[in-house]
């Protein structure tokens, strides 16, 4: 059955051959930030090229901060992912003795191996109290240091998921989010030949860091754009689930599958269908049935979890009024095949805002494109996706 919470990983990992391929060419001379809306596999190819650096002998750190929203707890947590390399962590301890005194007799206890099952216990409590508000920025350099000991083999490779959300969760507690980002790009900066990075996250970097002026820090990272699956792989993603399951498969079945979703074929919601069709197959699966089943189980209460934060994280990203010009928008668009005029759309704006502002609206409407709400055609916008629109239209949101 396909993978349908956390990333697709191992034998669960389908294809991505080239946006594998072309991360892993472009590491070759840059860091690289992974560009794609929710949901689209990013954490799941984060861990693919992992697994490749792996093969080929590199050292390769992942670290998911997602719930981190201070630049000391990014320090404790890349500390703590060092760390947790056991091969490494002997020679790591013995990086770290000088720095952190604190800390050195824990380290000499490692050294020596005699370390015991409550070790990370102590390392994340000595931590705490090494790395503080007030230290974080040579705390972390000393960090980076180590870290960049751990392996002859160079570049060692850090692979850090939902950065984006972590600058997000630090500008909204006020902590230290710019100096965070420019120190973050100066450490990248200098350690070019020896450390290489991979940063990915659900929320749009350049809305994060718009609202405090931080392009310019961020924009020595390549982008990688990780699109939806093409038909070609949409198809045969759905082919592999079918025989993974020993139930016959005919292309009309995958092409009524991939009908149902629609384009841009978006992993997750085509591995729930699947997943879902697959459960209910019998031997006599046709394209009423599949219909069917898209109808009562995934427009149903059973996917209702699936789409609900799509509604929600209007409120929590957007804030007010925008949250309310955004759902007035998409509660329009959700009705016409054609799509909605921008000036409609405009006027919409205006009366959620009481804003007479063209430029915020513009602003507004790119966000909602690279969140996977909607997407422009010519001059009007509709529904990005088949899927999301059929739901929106539902339940009315
Ligand atoms: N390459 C893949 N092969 C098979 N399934 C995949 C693949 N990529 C994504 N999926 C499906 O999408 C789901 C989400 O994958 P993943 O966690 O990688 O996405 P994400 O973009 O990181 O999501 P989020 O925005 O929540 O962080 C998986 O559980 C799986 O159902
Ligand atoms: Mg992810």
């Amino acid at each position: 059955m396909p993978v349908v919470s956390g990333p697709a990983m191992g034998k669960g990992f389908f294809d991505r051959e080239k946006e594998v391929g072309d991360i892993l060419r472009l590491l070759g001379r840059d860091n690289i930030a992974l560009i794609s809306p929710r949901r689209y596999g990013e954490t799941s190819v984060m861990r693919e090229v992992e697994r490749r650096l792996n093969e080929r002998g590199y050292l390769c750190l992942f670290l998911d901060i997602m719930y981190v929203d201070a630049p000391e707890e990014f320090v404790i947590e890349l500390a703590t992912a060092a760390f947790d390399v056991a091969s490494t962590r002997r020679r790591f301890a013995r990086a770290l003795k000088d720095a952190f005194v604190r800390l050195s007799e824990l380290f000499e206890e490692i050294e020596a191996s005699a370390a015991g099952t409550g070790i990370k216990v102590k390392l994340r409590r000595g931590l705490n109290e090494e790395i503080r508000a007030d230290n974080w920025t040579e705390r972390g350099r000393d960090v980076f240091d180590a870290i960049k000991c751990l392996s002859d083999k160079k570049p060692i490779y850090l692979v850090i998921d939902e950065l984006s959300e972590c600058v997000n969760n630090m500008i909204k507690k006020d902590k230290d989010a710019e100096k965070f980002l420019q120190w973050s790009r100066s450490i990248r900066q200098q350690s070019i030949e020896d450390l290489r990075f991979i940063v990915g996250g659900s929320v749009s970097f350049d809305r994060v860091v718009k609202g405090i002026s931080g392009l310019s820090w961020i924009n020595d990272f390549e982008r990688v754009p990780i699109a939806g699956f093409s038909r070609t792989d949409a198809l045969k993603f759905v082919e592999e689930g079918f025989n993974e399951e020993g139930i016959e498969y005919r292309e009309e079945l995958g092409k009524k599958i991939l009908g149902c979703i629609g384009e841009p074929y978006v992993p997750y919601f085509t591995a729930i269908f699947l997943r879902m069709t697959l459960q209910e197959a019998g031997s006599d699966l046709t394209e009423a049935m599949i219909e069917e089943i898209y109808n009562s189980k995934l427009l149903g209460a059973q996917g209702k979890g699936y789409f609900e934060h799509y509604k929600d994280r209007l409120k929590i990203y957007y804030g007010e009024p925008m949250a309310k010009a955004a759902k007035e928008i998409l509660r329009e668009i959700r009705l016409t095949d054609e799509g909605l005029p921008k000036q409609l759309a405009f006027h919409l704006f205006r009366e959620a805002t009481n804003e007479d502002n063209e430029e915020r609206f513009m602003d507004l409407l790119y966000d909602l494109e690279n969140d996977f709400y909607i997407t422009f055609d010519g001059e009007n916008i509709r529904f990005q996706s088949k899927v999301l629109r059929d739901w929106w239209r539902l339940y009315n949101v």
